[in-house]
């Protein structure tokens, strides 16, 4: 009897592979030529699953080319690379990697907020461009982490774990701002005090943003929101790009509207605006925060579950859209 038909869109780690490769016919990408919609479209004909990453783009035009698809699994937890209205229409299931990646993002989501407060990459370009002369007593002089206030947007399993290392690691006070209030319980284990956006904007000496994104979070900081905060603070994402209205951060950043901020997602990545690569207090990341080989290969691995149980056995591990298997 024939293997089933697959599509691994990127480059995946070769055992993972493998295992796929035991069980369907895969089409693989271990190039990790990166497909336009056209090629991605070719590719996923006569295929019935895919494993997808955040940047293949599943959406209504797709799925009418492709008749025959019953599957797919995006090796990310964030999921705005599917049109999940169209994906359930068409009667095909959408799995994501949630959980996983949840502790190494947040760990991320802490580096790359001392990096910003204490001046890190700053400081060391200084240093490997050879003009670190003498001590001084201001040189590099950043913003304190613990016993200062974070404020945290979008308070999902992410936002919780940054929570948890704050409170219980820095003795930082933790204020957020999310679509619901956690329980009390959980509000006490994160020591999270919940408060409405402009607040949080207004007290926060750092701000994460960690929310999915959607049509309602788009641009949740402009040029409006980084009016409100501290001249002193600092901000961080690593949520999603678009998030943040890059150009009007980049400006923020140039006229010392704001501290600094940390940066592991762009508006049009893997672009980054130019506005951004010119300004010294900004410390720039590929869209590295779920990125320890143990993890990603969990990541990797979940979404090969997802495929093998769906296919074979006819069942869900972590499905986005379970309403299609009903
Ligand atoms: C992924 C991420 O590495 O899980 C997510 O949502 O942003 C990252 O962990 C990236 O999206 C590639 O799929």
């Amino acid at each position: 009897m024939s293997k089933p038909s697959i599509l691994v869109a990127r480059a995946i780690f070769p055992e993972v592979l493998n295992q796929l490769q035991q069980v369907f016919d895969v089409d693989h990408n271990q190039d990790d030529v990166v497909m336009s919609p056209a090629e991605l479209h070719a590719r996923m004909k006569g295929k019935v699953g895919a494993l997808t990453t955040g940047s293949e783009r599943i959406d209504g035009p797709l799925l009418h080319a492709c008749p025959g698809l019953k599957i797919v699994a995006n090796m990310a937890v964030g999921y705005n690379n599917f049109d999940v209205d169209a994906m359930t229409k068409a009667g095909v299931l959408a799995t994501n990697t949630p959980d996983v990646l949840t502790e190494t993002t947040a760990d991320f989501g802490f580096a790359l907020l001392m990096a910003t407060a204490r001046r890190v990459t700053e400081s060391e370009h200084f240093l490997r461009a050879g003009k670190w002369t003498k001590w001084s007593y201001d040189m590099f002089a950043g913003a304190e982490v613990h016993g200062s206030t974070v404020g945290i947007i979008g308070m999902g399993r992410i936002g919780q774990g940054i929570a948890r290392r704050a409170a219980h690691g820095f003795g930082m006070q933790v204020l957020y701002h999310n679509r619901s209030r956690l329980s009390p319980e959980l509000e006490l284990e994160c020591k999270s005090r919940y408060v409405d956006k402009t607040t949080l904007l207004r007290e926060a000496d750092h701000v994460v943003l960690v929310v999915p994104y959607s049509a309602a979070s788009h641009h949740t900081i402009g040029a409006n929101e980084l009016a409100q905060m501290k001249p002193t603070a600092t901000l961080i994402n690593i949520a999603r790009g678009g998030i943040v209205d890059d150009a009007a951060l980049a400006k923020a950043l140039k006229d010392r509207r704001i501290a600094a901020a940390g940066l592991d997602v762009f508006e049009g990545e893997p672009q980054v605006h130019p506005e951004l690569l010119t300004v010294p207090n900004v410390v720039l990341t590929p869209h590295i925060a779920s990125a320890t080989v143990k993890t990603r290969m969990a990541m990797a691995q979940l979404a090969a579950d997802n495929l093998m149980d769906y296919l074979l056995r006819g069942q869900t591990r972590t499905p986005i859209n379970p309403e299609v298997c009903a």
